[in-house]
């Protein structure tokens, strides 16, 4: 099992949501976030934020989780790259984190059944 970290645009989280849900991924979480990348949030050089001076703007963004068998990882990253991509700079990234165990409290199961 991998947790896959997706940061994505705020306006791309409908056809993430739809994604996972068409790939039977068990569950998401998802919350708000922050930040930038390479382009340090800005292609317009220095940024005055409150008086200090900074040359990283932090942008909106949206972290969504999930943890996925491992085979279904490569459709998915496919699915997003083609759906979520605009070509622009700040599309975003996809992480991958190992799982070591799931367990759903209800029931006790463990693993892949728990999914
Ligand atoms: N190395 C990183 N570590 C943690 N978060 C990151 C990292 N790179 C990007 N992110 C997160 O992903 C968001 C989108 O990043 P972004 O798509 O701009 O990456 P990039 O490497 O600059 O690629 P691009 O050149 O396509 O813009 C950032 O605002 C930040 O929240
Ligand atoms: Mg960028």
């Amino acid at each position: 099992m991998k947790e896959i970290v997706l940061i994505i645009r705020p306006e791309k989280l409908e056809i993430v949501k739809s994604i996972l849900d068409e790939y039977h991924c068990g569950g998401m979480t998802i919350s708000t976030a922050m930040g930038c990348g390479t382009q340090r949030g800005s292609l317009e050089g220095v940024n005055e934020i409150k008086g200090l001076k900074t040359n990283i703007n932090l942008l909106p963004k949206i972290k969504v989780e999930a943890v996925v068998e491992d085979n279904i990882l490569e459709d998915i990253f496919l699915a997003v790259i083609d759906k979520v991509g605009t070509g622009n700079v700040g599309d975003g990234k996809i992480f991958v984190r190992n799982i070591e165990q799931v367990v759903r409290i209800r029931t006790g199961e463990r693993g892949s059944k728990a999914l």
